[in-house]
């Protein structure tokens, strides 16, 4: 064979879906942004990550598991699923473990859906929402939000109406940062077909409780007799996104048993299961962590607004925001001055950005180098 007919051998066992696959942006290379611009210092808000840090108990965590480096990790993540159950007064059977919550998202797919199937989620959205039922052949309806990038309840009756057999569904959404109501997530219930799946992705919940409007998804679930799973995360508020642990709770542990059964035994290693005990072990942390972060976002959605921006109001970590021009050339005019933020790609978005946060200086920054870049003065 030559290298050709090699690659297009190799071409043809790929399959069909697989090949169609959007391809995930994770936003621009730090060391690559550094390296094109000349740039000593980068500023990363690509990722929706905590600039806050995680609780100073996880890194002693993570020492003292350092010299059992050499054993697999317990497959059950007993110790971490036990103590998710008791915060939660869920039985621990009905929890189940991924490496990141987005492992979940996968596993959920593999375990659920055939050729075919359809899954409803919202638009826009994550792209991974999108991506991993793709990947298994279902088709993927997505419905709109409001020009407000609110809820549209038409719009959510009529693509429920047509037999989901899987939705998802974030709350806030990742990313405009709108929360949902109770009553809209009523809704959804109300118009879902009783043996469709809910996956209710609660990624950014912790930076939305405040908010007395916030629905506990559980809550909102749990008297309904229908399958379900809230997804969770250490990643966002808990600072351990460079950890992996994200954690679903199901409606019944069938589900979990399914999941087990598609899932690597080792998904989460054992320095990440510890560490995630200890970060859900420091509640003041994550008090403090959510309090400053709800003042950072206000503050800055408060001056891109007063400048005339149009921003979505965010019950996460992130603002999603109308630079009214191309937003790849904003994206490249900021890496000039090394700061990441991503540009949102989907139809209707493409001069939107989603900004994360990082220390309260280099958020001026940010702000003062995106209204220049956008001919907008402060007030
Ligand atoms: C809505 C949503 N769900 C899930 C994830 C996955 O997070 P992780 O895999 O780090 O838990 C993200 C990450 O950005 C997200 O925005």
């Amino acid at each position: 064979m030559t290298r050709v007919q090699e690659a297009s051998a190799m071409a043809s066992l790929v399959r069909r879906e697989v090949a169609g696959l959007p391809v995930y942006d994770p936003g621009a290379d730090p060391d690559e942004v550094a390296r094109v611009n000349d740039v000593a210092r980068i500023i990363k808000l690509s990722n929706n990550e905590n600039p806050f840090g995680a609780s100073p108990a996880v890194a002693a965590a993570v020492q003292r598991r350092l010299a059992d480096v050499t054993r697999y990790p317990d497959p059950t993540g007993k110790r971490l699923t036990e103590a998710l159950g008791r915060a939660l007064t869920v039985p621990a059977e009905r929890i189940v473990l991924g490496n990141g919550s987005e492992n979940i998202l996968e596993l959920l797919c593999q375990a659920v859906l055939d050729p075919g199937d359809l899954v409803v989620t919202q638009a826009p959205g994550f792209s991974l929402h999108e991506i991993f039922p793709r990947m298994m052949g279902a088709r993927v309806r997505k419905v709109a939000v409001t020009a407000e990038f609110g809820f549209d309840p038409a719009a959510w009756a009529g693509a429920l109406a047509a037999a989901p057999k899987l939705v998802f569904l974030a709350n806030p959404c990742n990313p405009t940062g709108v929360m949902l109501t109770a009553a809209e997530l009523d809704h959804i219930v109300a118009c879902a077909p009783p043996s469709a799946l809910l996956v209710l992705d609660e990624a950014y919940c912790e930076f939305a409780r405040p908010d007395p409007a916030y629905p506990d998804g559980m809550e909102v679930l749990r008297d309904h007799h229908r399958p379900w799973i809230v997804l969770r995360t250490f990643s966002k508020a808990y600072g351990l996104a460079g950890a992996r642990v994200g954690y679903g709770i199901a409606s019944n542990a069938t589900l979990v048993q399914a999941l087990d059964r598609v899932r690597t035994p080792y998904n989460v290693n054992q320095l990440a299961q510890d560490a995630a005990v200890a970060a859900l072990g420091d509640q003041a942390h994550l008090t403090e962590t959510v309090r400053r972060t709800g003042v950072e976002i206000a503050r800055l959605a408060a001056r891109l607004r007063d400048a005339g921006l149009r921003v979505a109001p965010s019950a996460a970590n992130f603002l999603f925001i109308d630079t009214t021009r191309d937003a790849d050339e904003v994206v490249r005019q900021l890496h000039r001055s090394g700061i990441i933020v991503k540009a949102w790609r989907e139809p209707g978005y493409q001069t939107f950005i989603r900004a994360s946060l990082s220390t309260p200086e280099d958020n001026d920054l940010f702000v003062r180098r995106l209204l220049e870049i956008c001919g907008r003065r402060e007030r």
